[in-house]
Parts: structure tokens; sequence; C-alpha cells
């Protein structure tokens, strides 16, 4: 086995949710509590931006899947700054158990100013300060989705990530900051050494921490970014990025060279990408039962 399989552990991992919620909404709905809704997910999209018309499809699809209603809430690409913080406000009151701001926004509007205004329970996606913080400190959080989804595909698939050198190429707030974080916190799935790499480093002293690495998570948007020579033999690689080339969608790894090497890999589609929504799901999830006092 090589290929880390992040549709089929999305899949694991939604129908356990399933199973979960069902359960607790009989227990809940029995004599003992009063009456508890279904979770309930929102996901704001601003404007008609096609890839996030895609992802905003698998989300609803993932609620579909795991008994989750979810709700896309559609703006105007000329929907101002102001205007988009009202509607965020009003959502943090909501009936929503949680709910995302699918990025990218329109350039007029500030994604951090938006996303610090998402009260940090419902902020499914985990991006504001509060959730970050409480992540970082290894603290109970909402942790942001996709380096989520890194550490249960990780964990779906037993690798030993204690003591490990890890190399972690992009370190956006999004996925390469959180990823390093989360794996060098002392938890199971992390307790590794962690380099941090983004556009700054030099490439000989990139390629020097990539080959003797462990683990490589590549998070950085840039086509054949990692490739054969950079790597170990036996590394495990994790390829988060997702760039159109001509009509095909690949990641950051030239993955037919570097798949010789390795050990375990990702393919790009169907590897980090389940793996994010899972995370997502999860989150909601926890909202939902914290929102319900449900332990
Ligand atoms: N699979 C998923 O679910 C998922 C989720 C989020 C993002 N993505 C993809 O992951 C990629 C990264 O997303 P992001 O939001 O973190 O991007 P970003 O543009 O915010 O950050 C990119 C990071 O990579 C670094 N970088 C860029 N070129 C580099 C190079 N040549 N060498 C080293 N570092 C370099 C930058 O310095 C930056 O830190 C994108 O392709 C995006 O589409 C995938």
């Amino acid at each position: 086995m090589k290929i880390l399989d992040g549709k089929l552990a999305s899949i694991g991992i939604i129908d356990k949710v399933r199973e979960e919620i069902n359960d607790i909404l009989l227990k809940t709905n029995g004599r003992i509590r009063l009456k508890v809704d279904k979770p309930k997910m929102a996901i704001v999209l601003v404007g008609s931006h096609p890839a996030s018309e895609s992802y905003v499809k698998n989300k609803t699809k993932a609620c579909d899947n795991a008994g989750i209603e979810s709700k896309i809430i559609r703006f105007q690409n000329d929907i101002t700054e102001e205007e988009l913080i009202q509607k965020v406000k009003v959502l943090n009151k909501s009936e929503y158990d949680g709910f995302i701001i699918q990025l990218p926004l329109p350039e007029h509007i500030s994604a951090p100013n938006i996303l610090n205004e998402i009260s940090f329970e419902k902020d499914i996606d985990g991006f504001s300060p509060v959730n970050f913080g409480r992540m970082a400190l290894g603290l109970k959080a909402h942790r942001p989705a996709t380096a989520y989804g890194i550490l249960k595909l990780i964990q779906h698939y037993n690798i030993e990530t204690k003591g490990k050198h890890v190399v972690v190429i992009g370190r956006s707030n999004i996925v390469g900051k959180p990823i390093a974080i989360m794996l060098g916190n002392d938890f199971n799935i992390g307790r590794s050494t962690v380099t941090s790499c983004d556009i700054n480093t030099p490439k000989d002293l990139l390629v020097q921490e990539t080959k003797r690495a462990d683990i490589v998570i590549v998070a950085a948007g840039v086509p054949n970014l990692l490739t054969e020579d950079m790597v170990k033999e036996g590394v495990i690689v994790i390829d988060v990025g997702i760039n159109k080339l001509g009509d095909k969608i690949v990641g950051d790894v030239d993955f037919e060279n570097v798949f010789k090497k390795a050990s375990w890999i990702t393919p790009v589609p169907g590897g980090v990408g389940p793996m994010t929504i899972a995370g997502l799901i999860l989150n909601t999830v926890d909202a939902w039962k914290q929102r319900n006092y449900i332990n």
C-alpha cells in the first residue's frame, strides 16, 4: 500500500459522524432532554468563482451524507466589506451551529477582516484568531479544517509522527502554518521535529531540508515544486496543492516520479481535498454538541 487515500478515509469519518449524530438524536430526543435539532451548517458564497462552486457542492454533499443540514447563502460580487461583516454578525446569532466563508473573496474585501468577525463557536473552518490561538496552545478548538484533515489522514494510516522530521513547504495561515504547529504539538499525532519553509527559503536550503525529511507536506500552490531528487527513499509525501494545468488538476508534487521513492503519498485529486471536508464536518459536529451541551 502506497496511496494515502483521502477519499476512502473521509468516507469512514463521515459514516462514523452520521452514526454519532443518529445516536445522539435518539438519546437526546427521548425522555431526558429537550428536543435537539440536527446539526446545521451554512456556507457563505460571494460571487460565482467556478472552483468555489465546485468546492461548495462537495461540502453540501458531504453534509447530506453525514446527516447535517446545509445551506448555501449567496451574495453578489459587489457586496461591500461592511455589508458582509453585518451578514456575518447576523449568522453569529443565527440557528446555524457553524458557518464558513468560502474563500477567495473578491479583491475589494479583506478576508482577515471578515474571518475576524466570525464568533469562535461557529467558526467551523477554524480560521478565527481565537480558534487558531487555542489550537496553537494545544487547547480544544475548531482546528483549521485542512490541517485537521491531514492529521486525520495520518491517523487513519497509523503513520508515526513522534520524533520524525517533518518539512512543511508553505506557511499560509490556513494550511502551512497550522499543520506545522499541530505536528509540533505534544499530542499522539504530533511530537515531530518540524521545519517550516516558504517562498523566502533559498532553494539549496529547501532541498537540504526535504532530502532528510521523513515526511514532506507541500502547500504552496506551485505545480512540480517537489521533485524526485529532493526526497529520500521511503519518504511520506502529503500534497495539499490544487493547481489547474490545462484541463487537469494537479498538486505541488511531481507525483509520477516522487511516487517511485515514497513509502506513502497522497494523490491529487483524492488526497487532502476530501480530508479538508472531513475536518469541516468534524468541526461542525463539535460545534453542534457544544451548543447543545452534549459531551
Ligand atoms: N486540498 C485542499 O483542501 C486545499 C485547501 C487549501 C488550499 N489548498 C491548496 O494548497 C495550496 C496552498 O494554499 P494556501 O492557501 O496555503 O496558499 P497561499 O498562497 O496562501 O500560501 C502559499 C505558501 O507557499 C509558499 N510558497 C510559494 N511558492 C513557494 C516556493 N516556490 N517555495 C517554497 N514556498 C513557496 C508561500 O510563501 C506561502 O507561504 C494551493 O494550491 C491551494 O489551492 C488545498
